[in-house]
């Protein structure tokens, strides 16, 4: 594990004393760390507290003429390799989604160019609340942010809910993952998630029920695991997972476009986890069709397949299919592996109530040439991690 130097902020909440342990471990763990206070912090903890920890002083104001005779503010921001907010207020966390910087922390993190990881911390309705969670969707939207926590439990107020910090432990876990140890490290990959949606008239579409969840959690997930990362996404209500790159497609036509044009740039591992139309209307009409008869019919014509296209080139990548399924699960999903020439295929059986499309969790079977693994019933990202690390060894020993 590399030794990074954190600028750890700490903002004003009662888990602020939990910030010492924090930088205890951390130290203990080799980083260099240099701390941030916010005036409500320092209602809660002493700078002192901080300095004795560290072993650097504990910068607490934008505007000490001492500390900035050499633009204090923007050394630290470029010295920093990563950022972690703990705790991060709902107040904080509101300024940082308004890119703000009335105050030190706000400031150096417009300045940094480290990536920026906040802990929220706070009262499980504050959390709730409306405003604080379109502020968090604001954040997740940020390539440079990241969103460690909350955890649930029981809260310092007496409330129980989800709102509370993660453990200093869980926190240097986090700050300790290396990437570039990662089984995917070095690989690019590209993930294609969520439903397509085929033009009838300029108000009109054909598509299906896919969220994007289980494909933009692969991509969270593969990114996790050393790999750059491009989503090739339908049209999807969900955040893009901080460090991959999105390339939007609205039609099956985008995504095989989309998706070749990324793999022509060059590709390690294809996934295709979305819900492709297989059929697009014959004509798009450039007016709103008008009521007119009790019956009207569409003619459809076959819409190119992605996967198939991209597992059939001579420079084909390790290509992993998905196959959603309501009956017949395995025979289709091999037939399927066969047919489209894949290394492995996902087969998610998409009967069961509260699983498979637009759903948290999941339960699929992966098939391969001579060997299956079933995973799940779990929540998407667990399932994704397991698929990860799954096709990560196939891929080794592939040689690709
Ligand atoms: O998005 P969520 O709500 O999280 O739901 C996840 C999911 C159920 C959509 C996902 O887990 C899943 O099963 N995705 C595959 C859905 C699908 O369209 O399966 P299929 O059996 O019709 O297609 C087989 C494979 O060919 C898939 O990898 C598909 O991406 C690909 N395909 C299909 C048609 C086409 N024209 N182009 C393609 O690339």
């Amino acid at each position: 594990m590399a030794a990074k130097r954190i600028l750890l902020g700490i903002t004003g909440g009662i888990a602020a004393y939990k910030s010492a342990e924090l930088v205890r471990l951390l130290k203990k763990a080799g980083h260099s760390v240099r701390v941030v206070m916010t005036r409500g912090a320092e209602a809660f903890v002493t700078p002192l507290t901080f300095q004795a920890l560290s072993g650097e002083p504990v910068r607490t104001s934008l505007l000490d003429p001492e500390a900035e005779s050499g633009m204090g503010h923007i050394e630290l921001a470029k010295w920093a390799d990563q950022v972690v907010i703990a705790p991060a207020s709902a107040d904080f966390i509101a300024r940082l989604a308004q890119g703000m910087a009335d105050d030190l922390l706000t400031t150096l993190c417009c300045a940094t160019e480290a990536p920026i990881a906040i802990a929220p911390a706070m009262n499980q309705a504050m959390w709730g609340n409306n405003r604080t969670q379109r502020n968090i969707r604001l954040l997740q939207e940020d390539s440079q942010i990241c969103l460690w926590g909350p955890d649930q439990g029981q809260q310092a107020c007496g409330d129980t809910g989800p709102g509370r910090m993660l453990e200093p432990a869980e926190l240097v876990g986090l700050i300790n993952h290396d990437r570039s140890q990662g089984p995917l490290a070095g690989k690019q990959v590209i993930i294609t998630a969520g439903p397509t949606r085929e033009p009838i008239d300029p108000v009109r579409y054909i598509s299906n029920h896919s969220s994007g969840k289980m494909g933009y959690a692969l991509a969270a997930a593969a990114h996790d695991a050393g790999a750059d990362v491009i989503l090739v996404s339908g049209p999807v209500n969900i955040p893009v997972p901080a460090g991959v790159e999105v390339r939007h497609a609205s039609t099956a036509e985008d995504m095989l476009r989309e998706s070749s044009a990324a793999v022509d740039a060059g590709c390690d591992l294809f996934v295709a986890s979305a819900a492709v139309a297989d059929y697009r209307p014959e004509t798009c009409v450039g007016d709103k069709i008008k009521k007119s008869s009790d019956q009207m019919s569409l003619s459809l014509v076959r819409n190119p397949d992605t996967l198939a296209t991209i597992a059939a080139r001579e420079d084909a990548p390790f290509t992993v299919g998905f196959a959603a399924e309501t009956s017949d699960v395995a025979h289709y999903a091999t037939e399927k592996m066969q047919r489209k020439k894949l290394r492995m295929i996902v087969a998610n059986d998409v009967s069961t109530p509260g699983l498979g499309f637009n759903s948290e969790n999941n339960a699929v079977t992966v098939f391969w040439s001579d060997g299956q693994e079933s995973i799940g019933p779990d929540s998407k990202q667990q399932i994704a991690a397991r698929l990860v690390a799954l096709i990560a060894e196939h891929l080794e020993r592939a040689g690709c």
